[in-house]
């Protein structure tokens, strides 16, 4: 059965307002699950209405290419650990630009053998290539920073934007002459230009930056595949590449304002660092004035609080602490105690990484609070539970103007009566940036993996008061 134009036309608009539905669902963990549900079977439709069309002549390559694509992607699926999913997408956005370089290339052949080449569509083979060259290789490099198979530190050296704007002028240039004359060596050197910026864009960039600058190549893949759209004639991939490009622009732009920077200062600015080290956690925080507690003094104040809020960082991400933390909330819960979580929109290493956490472990979504809506309660609560974050409630971002995060909004935790830290060591966050809550009277750091302090600490609520 092969689909009629028109058919094929009603089925993509009716996958595009599923994306479109898709994407307003996964504006709300409430939401989210229905969200991703649109998004699959518009993509089922799409699928299914791209086969029926008439251009596909013999079903072979499809069926083999899909049939392992499924295989290797569930299995990745199955294995892959929340804390790993950015490089994931990173990896993901990497087929994407492969794949659009592949597909114009492949069509400047297809049509230069037909005789159909013409200046528009080497325009938009040459946007599609350039753009999904820039992506295959920042993905590359952002995957290869993020798994630890690079380092995570900013590579700089004297002359880097120059020369960045220099390989970016003649690519542009080389673009500009395939377009007009179809040379192959145009779209070769172009390619090649194009693939080496997505390294050079990318290496100065510090691991602290990763999650912005994987959102800003989501946006990427997403403009490289509207050209390749374009040069298909395909309205969806049109429609559903202007989606991704767009959604990606706006979640960096989103970022960037949660931190206090500009995307230029992200791209261009070289922040962060692999982290210093770690070792004897309690002999480095007496030396630096830092008081450590122990479980049973946290879970002292805690039994008898009338309010505790819950700061979870990384480090519940990495603990997987989210189900012990679910089972500390039932059991103050049991004594009357009230518990909330805060959540910063960069706590984490991906924009909802905590709420989506807290939601596996089926945490109420009333309890879980924004900034901006639980600021204002950190005055009035009696214990602070830092569980595994550090950067998202340090107060040098607003206290020290020097400070790399200057300026970023924080959670207030330090205004609450007691604070309680969970982390194994005395390193600091992401930012690299020493935490000056960690000094002040009402802190006290409690050193351990943040899953096990927890569930020390739950089995000290189990075991009955004082
Ligand atoms: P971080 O500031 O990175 O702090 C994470 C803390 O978790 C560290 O203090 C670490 O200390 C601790 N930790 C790690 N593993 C642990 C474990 N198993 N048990 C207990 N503690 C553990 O995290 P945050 O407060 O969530 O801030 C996020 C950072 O990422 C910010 O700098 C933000 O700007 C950046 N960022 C996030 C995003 C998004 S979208 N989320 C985007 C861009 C940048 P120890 O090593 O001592 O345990």
């Amino acid at each position: 059965m092969d689909f009629s134009v028109n058919q094929q036309a009603l089925a993509y608009l009716a996958s595009a307002v599923l994306f479109i539905l898709g994407l307003k669902g996964l504006t709300h963990p409430a939401t989210a699950r229905r969200g991703n549900l649109y998004g699959m079977l518009g993509m089922l439709i799409a699928v299914v209405a791209t086969l029926l069309g008439r251009e596909v002549q013999s079903y072979g390559f499809i069926i083999a290419g899909l049939a392992g694509g499924a295989v290797i992607g569930s299995i990745v699926a199955m294995r892959i650990q929340m804390t790993a999913m950015p490089q994931l997408v990173a990896a993901l956005h990497s087929f994407v630009g492969l794949a659009a370089v592949l597909v114009g290339i492949g069509t400047f052949f297809h049509k230069a053998s037909a005789g159909l080449l013409n200046p528009v569509l080497m325009g938009e083979i040459s946007a599609g290539v350039v753009i999904g060259a820039i992506t295959f290789t920042g993905s590359v490099i952002a995957f290869g920073k993020l798994q630890g198979l690079l380092s995570g530190a900013p590579v700089k050296f004297t002359g880097q934007h120059l020369l960045n704007a220099l390989i970016g002028l003649a690519t542009i240039a080389l673009a500009v002459h395939f377009a007009m004359t179809g040379s192959l060596w145009s779209l070769f050197l172009m390619t090649i230009l194009a693939l080496v910026i997505g390294v050079t864009l990318i290496i100065p960039i510090g691991g602290a930056d990763m999650p912005v600058i994987i959102s800003m190549l989501n946006s990427y893949s997403g403009w490289a595949a509207a050209a390749t759209g374009f040069t298909l004639h395909n309205n969806l991939l049109i429609i559903v590449g202007a989606l991704v490009g767009c959604s990606g622009a706006i979640l960096s732009f989103i970022m960037c304002k949660a931190m206090n920077r500009s995307i230029i200062n992200v791209v261009f600015g070289g922040f962060g660092s692999d982290g210093g080290s770690a070792d004897s956690a309690g002999a480095q925080a007496a030396e630096k004035g830092v008081k450590s507690a122990a479980v049973e003094d946290a879970v002292y104040w805690m039994e008898d609080a009338g309010k505790v809020i819950i700061v979870p960082g990384y480090g519940m991400a990495v603990a997987q602490a989210q189900h012990a933390l679910k089972e500390m909330m039932e059991l103050l819960n049991a004594r009357g105690v009230e518990v909330k979580f805060a959540i910063h929109p960069v706590a984490g290493r991906m924009p909802g990484h905590m709420n989506v956490l807290l939601a596996e472990a089926d945490i109420p979504y009333d309890q879980v609070l924004e900034m901006d809506e639980i600021n204002s309660e950190f005055p009035g609560t009696d214990v602070v539970l830092v569980v595994g974050a550090n950067d998202v409630v340090n107060p040098a971002a607003k206290e020290d103007p020097t400070s790399p995060i200057y300026g970023m909004p924080i959670l207030e935790a330090g205004k609450a009566r007691q604070v309680y830290f969970l982390k194994r060591s005395m390193r600091p966050g992401y930012s690299g940036v020493d935490n000056l809550l960690f000094y002040q009277d009402n802190t006290y750091l409690v050193f351990g993996d943040a899953k096990d302090t927890i569930e020390g600490m739950n089995t000290a609520l189990k075991g009955g008061g004082h």
